[in-house]
């Protein structure tokens, strides 16, 4: 989509990749409004994308599920295009509150598509997630993962992820003029180079490199490392596909023009696609921490234990359908990521809040 006096609305644009895109949009120059209910972020995270962009970026602080505050900020704006980042992302934390999961996730999805539908809003981009392919190793050779990989999911979390992508394709099959591009993340890592916006995890990180920036910075003593007795893996530990999050951001931009440009080929059906988000490349837990000390200069203790549940081998993309449907790849290093990643820690030990009394 080039841009236009039209806006795209970022559904949870103050979350760790909703406000890297929503930067990215406003530099391309799209207009922005950003609407998130701040259960995982703090609306300073929009405030510094607007002085990155130098604007003010609209932000309206409402649930999803809040049909009439959704549907009164899709009447004030023109919009033409959504970006749906909304959601709750811990994969643990979710099979310990299934319910607030697929309340939140496909509650909030069903909400936002109605919305868009009385609206006559004809493009959204959904966040899904490599999670959705589950433990690949159940096939053979079928890493790295291609979209056609039959999904398994794993979690509640992770069944959210696939309820909302059927969701979408039964939405688009009813609707000519929708057009749906769902986006299967790897592990975006790092930060914005400016150091002014990144990741902020409330409480203890769940995931490897906020958690390797936490020990680096001082807030926790050593990193535990989940298990290296995986077999398959050079060094016994996991590997994951790891993406700059400025190049996942960049993803969406692709996604945008590519709905623009792309018609149904089925006579009165709309249109939808997956595309896989990733390098290609996979790294282990060791890799990525000698990556992080060798970009830093910083050493991590570390302990090894006992496999984290839930966790599998390898989820490493095949990443070739973006590369060449979306005319997009990663350009930014590990080594890169984990530079901004340090640079905005530095810069924001505490993320956006403050340091506790
Ligand atoms: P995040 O938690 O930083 O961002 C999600 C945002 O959505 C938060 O700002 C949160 O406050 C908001 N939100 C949650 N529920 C909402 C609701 N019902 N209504 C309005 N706002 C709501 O997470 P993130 O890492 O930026 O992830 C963005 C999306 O990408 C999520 O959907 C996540 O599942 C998906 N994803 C993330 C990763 C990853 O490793 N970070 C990987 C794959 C997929
Ligand atoms: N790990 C550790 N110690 C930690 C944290 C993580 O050893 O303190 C290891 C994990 O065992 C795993 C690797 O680091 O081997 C990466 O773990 P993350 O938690 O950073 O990432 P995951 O791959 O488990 O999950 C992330 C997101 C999911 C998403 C998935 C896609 O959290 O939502 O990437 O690949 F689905």
């Amino acid at each position: 989509m080039a841009p236009t006096e039209k806006y795209v609305l970022v559904a949870g644009g103050a979350g760790y990749i909703g406000s890297h895109t929503a930067l990215e949009l406003l530099l391309a120059g799209y207009k922005v409004v950003v609407v998130d209910n701040l259960c995982n972020s703090s609306e300073e995270a929009v405030r510094r994308v607007g002085e990155l962009a130098g604007c003010d970026v609209p932000f309206y602080a409402i649930d999803l599920r809040d049909k009439e505050a959704l549907d009164a900020v899709f009447a004030k704006y023109d919009i033409d295009a959504v970006l749906h980042f909304a959601g709750l992302k811990a994969v643990g934390e979710s099979t310990k509150l299934p319910l607030e999961y697929y309340d939140s996730n496909v509650g909030g999805s069903i909400a936002l598509l109605k919305t868009m539908a009385k609206h006559a809003v004809p493009k959204i981009v959904f966040s899904s997630s490599a999670t959705v392919y589950g433990d690949v190793t159940r096939f053979e050779n079928m890493i790295p993962i291609p979209e056609e990989c039959p999904t398994g999911a794993t979690s509640p979390y992770g069944h959210t992820k696939l309820i909302i992508e059927d969701i979408l394709r039964d939405a688009a099959t009813a609707d000519s003029n929708l057009k749906v591009a769902i986006l299967r993340y790897f592990n975006p890592i790092g930060a914005h180079p400016s150091g002014r916006i990144g990741e902020d995890p409330l409480g203890v990180p769940n995931n490897l490199l906020p958690y390797i920036a936490q020990v680096a910075i001082g807030r926790r003593a050593r990193l535990q490392v989940f298990g290296d007795d995986y077999v398959g893996s050079p060094d016994g530990t996991p590997l994951r596909d790891y993406l700059h999050v400025v190049d996942l951001a960049k993803g969406h931009l692709a996604a945008l023009a590519k709905l623009d440009s792309v018609a149904s080929t089925v006579p009165g059906e709309g249109y939808m696609r997956e595309w896989n988000l990733g390098s290609g490349k996979g790294s282990t837990v060791f890799q990525i921490i000698h990556a992080f000390e060798a970009a830093t200069g910083k050493t991590i203790p570390y302990d090894i234990v006992g496999r984290r549940a839930g966790d599998v081998l390898n989820l490493t993309a095949k990443a070739t359908r973006a590369n060449k449907e979306l005319n997009w790849a990663v350009t930014l290093s590990i080594e890169d990521a984990c530079r901004d990643l340090w640079h905005w820690t530095t810069m924001n030990p505490y993320g956006y809040g403050k340091q506790p009394e």
